[in-house]
């Protein structure tokens, strides 16, 4: 589909499926690289990171433990500043390396409130991987370790990413239409 139409919104096609497998396809080699021999915990953030996630690991053949963190600081189209923890750690973290994986660091308020959290928790490493990041609005210092592509600030769906609760069943991104 060319363009979608969520909560009266239009979004047109703007990173195909084909491009997302992928990217997806060469960050899974740059992490098997790094985390072969290292049995890393990659903590899902949930709810956007879900299929992100699902097809990276994929690309990861390696021993490695996965967990799932819920956090949106998201209300509509447009960030709220505000961290919701919605889930405690359900997972022993010191000593394990940790890599973080996200669908879009934004403002980035999600990762530094997140980030410092995680370090509490004494872990060996931490690293974060993210499918998009939107560089111009991006706030503070979050570091990203891989990402798949950097993207102009306009608002996004698919492939995990919503508009209040619609859409991440795309299999494409596309973006909301000017
Ligand atoms: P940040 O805290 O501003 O970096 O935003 C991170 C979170 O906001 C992401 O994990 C997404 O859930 C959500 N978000 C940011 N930008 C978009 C977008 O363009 N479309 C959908 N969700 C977004």
């Amino acid at each position: 589909m060319q363009e979608v139409t969520i909560g009266g919104k239009t979004f047109e096609q703007y990173i195909s499926e084909d491009q997302i497998a992928d990217r997806v396809v060469e960050l899974g080699a740059v992490i098997s690289k790094e985390y072969a021999d290292k049995n890393p915990l990659f903590i899902v953030l949930l709810k956007g990171a879900y299929v992100f996630a699902s097809d990276l690991l994929k690309h990861f053949l390696h021993p490695c433990t996965v967990s799932f963190f819920r956090l949106s600081s998201y209300k509509g189209m447009s960030s709220t500043g505000k961290l919701t923890f919605k889930d405690v750690f359900d997972e022993n973290i010191q000593g394990r390396d940790i890599v973080v994986v996200e669908d879009i660091v934004d403002t980035g308020n999600t990762l530094s409130g997140f980030l410092p959290a995680l370090q509490t928790l004494e872990p060996n490493s931490v690293k974060v991987v993210s499918l998009l990041s939107k560089p111009d609005v991006l706030q503070g210092k979050v570091h990203i370790d891989f990402l798949g592509f950097e993207i102009p600030p306009a608002f996004v769906v698919g492939y995990g990413l919503d508009f209040d609760e619609q859409g991440r069943n795309y299999p494409q991104i596309y973006q909301l239409k000017q």
